[in-house]
Protein backbone atom coordinates (compact mmCIF):
# COMPACT_ATOMS: atom_id res chain seq x y z
CA UNK A 1 0.00 0.00 0.00
CA UNK A 2 1.19 3.23 -0.53
CA UNK A 3 2.26 5.62 2.15
CA UNK A 4 2.05 9.23 0.95
CA UNK A 5 4.26 12.28 1.99
CA UNK A 6 1.92 15.42 2.79
CA UNK A 7 2.55 19.10 2.95
CA UNK A 8 1.11 21.49 5.05
CA UNK A 9 -0.27 24.47 2.87
CA UNK A 10 -0.43 26.74 6.36
CA UNK A 11 0.27 25.87 9.95
CA UNK A 12 -1.19 28.44 12.56
CA UNK A 13 -0.51 27.88 15.90
CA UNK A 14 -3.42 29.12 18.04
CA UNK A 15 -2.72 27.92 21.69
CA UNK A 16 -0.59 26.20 24.06
CA UNK A 17 -2.65 22.74 26.01
CA UNK A 18 -1.31 21.84 29.45
CA UNK A 19 0.06 18.88 28.09
CA UNK A 20 2.56 20.94 26.23
CA UNK A 21 1.25 20.17 23.06
CA UNK A 22 -0.02 23.19 20.90
CA UNK A 23 -3.27 23.82 19.59
CA UNK A 24 -2.95 24.34 15.83
CA UNK A 25 -5.16 25.42 12.91
CA UNK A 26 -3.11 23.59 9.41
CA UNK A 27 -4.49 22.71 5.99
CA UNK A 28 -2.85 19.70 4.98
CA UNK A 29 -2.70 17.75 1.91
CA UNK A 30 -0.82 14.22 0.58
CA UNK A 31 1.48 14.84 -2.49
CA UNK A 32 2.29 11.64 -4.95
CA UNK A 33 6.24 11.48 -2.87
CA UNK A 34 5.27 7.82 -0.84
CA UNK A 35 6.62 5.12 0.96
CA UNK A 36 5.49 1.26 0.31
CA UNK A 37 4.30 -0.32 3.30
CA UNK A 38 3.40 -4.36 2.71
CA UNK A 39 2.15 -6.43 5.82
CA UNK A 40 3.60 -10.07 5.88
CA UNK A 41 1.15 -12.68 8.23
CA UNK A 42 2.99 -16.15 9.65
CA UNK A 43 0.53 -18.24 11.51
CA UNK A 44 3.88 -20.47 11.53
CA UNK A 45 5.15 -18.52 14.37
CA UNK A 46 3.97 -17.28 17.75
CA UNK A 47 2.87 -13.57 17.84
CA UNK A 48 4.79 -10.88 17.63
CA UNK A 49 5.57 -7.62 15.04
CA UNK A 50 8.85 -7.07 13.31
CA UNK A 51 9.63 -3.41 10.90
CA UNK A 52 11.86 -3.61 8.45
CA UNK A 53 13.16 -0.53 6.17
CA UNK A 54 15.75 -1.37 5.05
CA UNK A 55 18.66 0.78 6.26
CA UNK A 56 16.19 3.84 5.69
CA UNK A 57 16.06 4.40 9.40
CA UNK A 58 18.86 4.42 12.20
CA UNK A 59 16.40 3.92 15.08
CA UNK A 60 15.63 0.73 17.23
CA UNK A 61 12.44 -0.98 15.54
CA UNK A 62 10.35 -0.77 18.95
CA UNK A 63 10.69 3.07 18.39
CA UNK A 64 9.44 2.48 14.71
CA UNK A 65 6.26 4.81 14.25
CA UNK A 66 4.76 1.40 12.42
CA UNK A 67 5.62 -0.65 15.13
CA UNK A 68 3.96 1.09 17.43
CA UNK A 69 0.93 1.26 15.56
CA UNK A 70 0.38 -2.51 15.06
CA UNK A 71 1.30 -2.60 19.09
CA UNK A 72 -1.39 -0.05 19.48
CA UNK A 73 -3.78 -2.34 17.12
CA UNK A 74 -3.34 -5.29 18.97
CA UNK A 75 -3.27 -4.10 22.31
CA UNK A 76 -6.76 -2.14 21.59
CA UNK A 77 -8.01 -6.12 19.70
CA UNK A 78 -6.55 -7.28 22.89
CA UNK A 79 -5.17 -9.84 21.43
CA UNK A 80 -1.45 -9.73 21.71
CA UNK A 81 -1.65 -13.74 22.27
CA UNK A 82 -0.38 -17.03 20.62
CA UNK A 83 -3.77 -17.29 18.12
CA UNK A 84 -2.70 -13.96 16.02
CA UNK A 85 -0.03 -14.61 13.51
CA UNK A 86 3.66 -12.99 13.55
CA UNK A 87 3.22 -9.46 11.77
CA UNK A 88 6.12 -9.03 9.29
CA UNK A 89 5.74 -5.12 8.46
CA UNK A 90 7.95 -4.18 5.48
CA UNK A 91 8.90 -0.21 4.38
CA UNK A 92 10.51 0.77 1.23
CA UNK A 93 11.01 4.41 2.02
CA UNK A 94 11.29 7.20 -0.37
CA UNK A 95 10.27 9.97 1.77
CA UNK A 96 12.83 11.33 3.32
CA UNK A 97 12.59 11.51 7.24
CA UNK A 98 12.86 14.99 9.39
CA UNK A 99 11.14 16.48 6.48
CA UNK A 100 7.89 17.64 7.90
CA UNK A 101 6.61 15.70 5.09
CA UNK A 102 4.85 12.92 7.62
CA UNK A 103 6.84 10.28 6.06
CA UNK A 104 6.74 8.25 9.61
CA UNK A 105 2.97 9.08 10.30
CA UNK A 106 1.87 7.89 7.06
CA UNK A 107 3.41 4.70 7.14
CA UNK A 108 1.91 4.47 10.75
CA UNK A 109 -1.64 5.04 8.98
CA UNK A 110 -1.13 3.13 6.35
CA UNK A 111 -0.23 0.05 9.14
CA UNK A 112 -3.67 0.67 10.82
CA UNK A 113 -5.45 0.50 7.84
CA UNK A 114 -3.78 -2.65 6.26
CA UNK A 115 -4.57 -4.07 9.75
CA UNK A 116 -8.02 -3.17 9.87
CA UNK A 117 -8.38 -4.62 6.29
CA UNK A 118 -6.68 -8.13 7.17
CA UNK A 119 -8.54 -8.74 10.53
CA UNK A 120 -12.05 -8.08 8.90
CA UNK A 121 -12.53 -4.24 10.35
CA UNK A 122 -12.45 -4.98 14.03
CA UNK A 123 -12.25 -1.17 14.69
CA UNK A 124 -15.54 1.52 13.68
CA UNK A 125 -13.93 4.93 11.88
CA UNK A 126 -14.04 6.67 14.85
CA UNK A 127 -12.02 3.88 16.79
CA UNK A 128 -9.44 3.89 14.22
CA UNK A 129 -8.88 7.24 14.05
CA UNK A 130 -8.95 7.30 17.91
CA UNK A 131 -6.14 4.12 18.07
CA UNK A 132 -4.15 6.95 15.49
CA UNK A 133 -4.32 9.82 17.82
CA UNK A 134 -2.53 7.83 20.13
CA UNK A 135 0.97 7.35 17.75
CA UNK A 136 1.08 11.55 16.68
CA UNK A 137 -0.39 14.27 15.69
CA UNK A 138 -0.40 13.87 12.06
CA UNK A 139 -1.40 10.54 11.80
CA UNK A 140 -5.22 10.47 11.58
CA UNK A 141 -5.34 12.80 8.85
CA UNK A 142 -3.18 10.15 6.59
CA UNK A 143 -6.33 7.14 7.62
CA UNK A 144 -8.23 9.99 5.02
CA UNK A 145 -5.37 11.70 2.74
CA UNK A 146 -6.54 14.45 0.18
CA UNK A 147 -6.97 17.46 1.64
CA UNK A 148 -8.30 18.47 5.07
CA UNK A 149 -8.07 21.14 8.02
CA UNK A 150 -6.52 19.59 11.01
CA UNK A 151 -7.52 21.46 14.31
CA UNK A 152 -6.62 20.70 18.03
CA UNK A 153 -3.33 19.09 18.10
CA UNK A 154 -4.58 17.49 14.87
CA UNK A 155 -6.95 14.89 15.59
CA UNK A 156 -9.68 17.33 14.29
CA UNK A 157 -10.22 17.06 10.56
CA UNK A 158 -12.73 18.56 8.05
CA UNK A 159 -12.22 16.93 5.13
CA UNK A 160 -12.13 19.94 2.11
CA UNK A 161 -12.51 19.62 -1.99
CA UNK A 162 -9.21 18.40 -2.62
CA UNK A 163 -6.65 20.69 -4.73
CA UNK A 164 -5.58 17.59 -6.68
CA UNK A 165 -2.47 18.44 -9.70
CA UNK A 166 -0.72 21.75 -7.35
CA UNK A 167 2.92 20.85 -9.26
CA UNK A 168 5.45 21.33 -6.10
CA UNK A 169 9.16 21.30 -5.85
CA UNK A 170 10.27 20.28 -2.73
CA UNK A 171 13.80 20.96 -1.57
CA UNK A 172 15.27 18.51 1.66
CA UNK A 173 18.52 20.00 3.07
CA UNK A 174 20.69 17.02 4.56
CA UNK A 175 19.87 18.38 8.30
CA UNK A 176 16.73 18.42 10.32
CA UNK A 177 15.14 20.27 12.19
CA UNK A 178 13.61 18.64 16.27
CA UNK A 179 9.89 19.41 16.26
CA UNK A 180 9.92 20.29 20.05
CA UNK A 181 12.94 22.80 19.78
CA UNK A 182 10.68 24.59 17.18
CA UNK A 183 7.70 24.54 19.10
CA UNK A 184 9.22 25.70 21.73
CA UNK A 185 10.98 28.88 20.08
CA UNK A 186 7.46 29.47 18.48
CA UNK A 187 6.34 29.94 22.21
CA UNK A 188 9.19 32.50 22.90
CA UNK A 189 7.79 33.98 20.19
CA UNK A 190 4.14 34.15 21.04
CA UNK A 191 0.85 34.40 19.08
CA UNK A 192 -1.88 35.78 19.57
CA UNK A 193 -4.88 32.90 20.19
CA UNK A 194 -7.77 34.57 19.42
CA UNK A 195 -7.02 36.55 16.14
CA UNK A 196 -5.84 33.42 14.57
CA UNK A 197 -9.24 31.59 15.23
CA UNK A 198 -10.82 34.52 14.08
CA UNK A 199 -9.35 34.56 10.83
CA UNK A 200 -9.42 30.93 9.96
CA UNK A 201 -12.92 30.43 11.64
CA UNK A 202 -14.83 30.33 7.95
CA UNK A 203 -12.06 28.71 6.52
CA UNK A 204 -12.59 25.48 5.39
CA UNK A 205 -16.77 26.72 3.97
CA UNK A 206 -14.41 28.86 1.58
CA UNK A 207 -12.22 26.15 0.27
CA UNK A 208 -15.43 23.79 -0.19
CA UNK A 209 -17.29 26.60 -1.71
CA UNK A 210 -14.86 28.47 -4.41
CA UNK A 211 -15.83 26.97 -7.65
CA UNK A 212 -12.47 28.19 -8.78
CA UNK A 213 -9.48 26.04 -9.65
CA UNK A 214 -7.27 24.38 -7.66
CA UNK A 215 -4.11 26.81 -8.62
CA UNK A 216 -6.71 29.99 -8.25
CA UNK A 217 -8.16 28.48 -5.28
CA UNK A 218 -4.74 28.67 -3.42
CA UNK A 219 -3.81 31.88 -4.55
CA UNK A 220 -7.10 33.27 -3.30
CA UNK A 221 -5.97 32.45 0.12
CA UNK A 222 -2.17 33.38 -0.62
CA UNK A 223 -2.27 35.96 2.37
CA UNK A 224 -3.83 32.78 4.66
CA UNK A 225 -0.73 30.57 3.99
CA UNK A 226 1.55 31.48 6.94
CA UNK A 227 3.26 28.78 8.92
CA UNK A 228 4.71 29.91 12.29
CA UNK A 229 7.17 27.22 12.53
CA UNK A 230 8.91 28.76 9.76
CA UNK A 231 10.58 31.25 11.50
CA UNK A 232 11.67 29.48 14.43
CA UNK A 233 12.86 26.87 12.40
CA UNK A 234 14.85 29.20 10.04
CA UNK A 235 16.67 30.64 13.34
CA UNK A 236 17.50 26.96 14.40
CA UNK A 237 18.37 26.13 10.68
CA UNK A 238 20.05 28.93 8.79
CA UNK A 239 19.79 26.95 5.61
CA UNK A 240 15.90 26.72 5.37
CA UNK A 241 15.56 30.67 5.06
CA UNK A 242 18.33 29.93 2.00
CA UNK A 243 16.93 26.91 0.47
CA UNK A 244 13.17 29.26 0.00
CA UNK A 245 14.51 32.44 -1.67
CA UNK A 246 16.48 29.85 -3.96
CA UNK A 247 13.32 28.44 -4.99
CA UNK A 248 11.68 31.54 -5.47
CA UNK A 249 14.61 32.82 -7.72
CA UNK A 250 13.08 30.24 -10.12
CA UNK A 251 9.59 32.55 -9.85
CA UNK A 252 7.81 30.23 -7.65
CA UNK A 253 4.29 31.46 -6.83
CA UNK A 254 4.32 30.63 -3.29
CA UNK A 255 7.49 29.51 -1.21
CA UNK A 256 7.65 28.12 2.11
CA UNK A 257 8.35 25.46 4.65
CA UNK A 258 6.16 21.95 5.56
CA UNK A 259 5.48 21.47 9.06
CA UNK A 260 8.57 21.93 11.23
CA UNK A 261 10.84 21.51 8.14
CA UNK A 262 13.12 21.04 7.43
CA UNK A 263 11.61 20.50 4.02
CA UNK A 264 10.45 23.50 1.99
CA UNK A 265 8.34 23.32 -1.20
CA UNK A 266 7.67 25.98 -4.29
CA UNK A 267 4.01 25.90 -5.87
CA UNK A 268 4.31 26.38 -9.54
CA UNK A 269 2.20 27.42 -12.54
CA UNK A 270 2.58 24.31 -14.66
CA UNK A 271 4.64 21.13 -15.22
CA UNK A 272 5.94 22.81 -17.59
CA UNK A 273 7.36 25.40 -15.51
CA UNK A 274 8.02 22.89 -12.39
CA UNK A 275 10.23 20.58 -14.67
CA UNK A 276 12.63 23.31 -15.68
CA UNK A 277 12.92 24.27 -11.98
CA UNK A 278 13.59 21.24 -10.97
CA UNK A 279 16.71 20.72 -13.57
CA UNK A 280 17.53 24.08 -12.77
CA UNK A 281 17.50 23.26 -8.72
CA UNK A 282 19.32 20.38 -9.39
CA UNK A 283 22.26 21.87 -10.74
CA UNK A 284 22.27 24.35 -8.33
CA UNK A 285 25.69 23.77 -6.57
CA UNK A 286 24.17 26.09 -3.41
CA UNK A 287 21.72 22.77 -3.05
CA UNK A 288 24.32 20.44 -3.31
CA UNK A 289 23.79 18.88 0.26
CA UNK A 290 19.73 18.89 -0.42
CA UNK A 291 17.11 16.33 -1.97
CA UNK A 292 14.93 17.63 -4.53
CA UNK A 293 11.47 16.02 -5.80
CA UNK A 294 9.50 17.10 -8.09
CA UNK A 295 5.76 16.22 -7.03
CA UNK A 296 2.15 16.97 -7.43
CA UNK A 297 -0.63 16.98 -4.64
CA UNK A 298 -3.35 14.14 -5.06
O1 LIG B 1 2.89 14.24 17.40
P1 LIG B 1 4.24 14.35 16.80
O2 LIG B 1 5.14 13.21 17.13
O3 LIG B 1 4.23 14.70 15.37
O4 LIG B 1 4.89 15.64 17.53
C1 LIG B 1 6.26 15.81 17.71
C2 LIG B 1 6.48 16.92 18.75
O5 LIG B 1 5.98 18.16 18.27
C3 LIG B 1 5.75 16.72 20.07
O6 LIG B 1 6.53 15.97 20.95
C4 LIG B 1 5.54 18.14 20.56
O7 LIG B 1 6.70 18.62 21.19
C5 LIG B 1 5.38 18.94 19.29
N1 LIG B 1 3.95 19.19 18.93
C6 LIG B 1 3.23 20.15 19.62
N2 LIG B 1 1.93 20.39 19.27
C7 LIG B 1 1.34 19.70 18.27
C8 LIG B 1 2.06 18.72 17.55
C9 LIG B 1 3.37 18.48 17.91
O8 LIG B 1 3.75 20.80 20.52
N3 LIG B 1 0.08 19.96 17.96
Amino acid sequence: MKAYAKINLLLRICGRLSNGYHRLITLMHTIDLCDEVEIEYDSGKAFGISVDCGHALDIDEKSNLCYLAADAFFSRMNKKNEIMPFVHIRVKKNIPSQAGLGGGSSDAACVLRLLQEHFGKPFSKRQLHSIASTLGADVPFFLYGGCAVCEGTGEIITRVQSLDGLQLIIVKPSEGVMTPQCFKLADEYGFDEGKIDDEYFSFADILDYSQLEPLDKVLDIKNLLINDLERPARELMPKIGEVIDIIDEQGSLHTAMSGSGSACFGLFTSEEDAKRAFDSLSGDQRLSDCRIYHSVTC
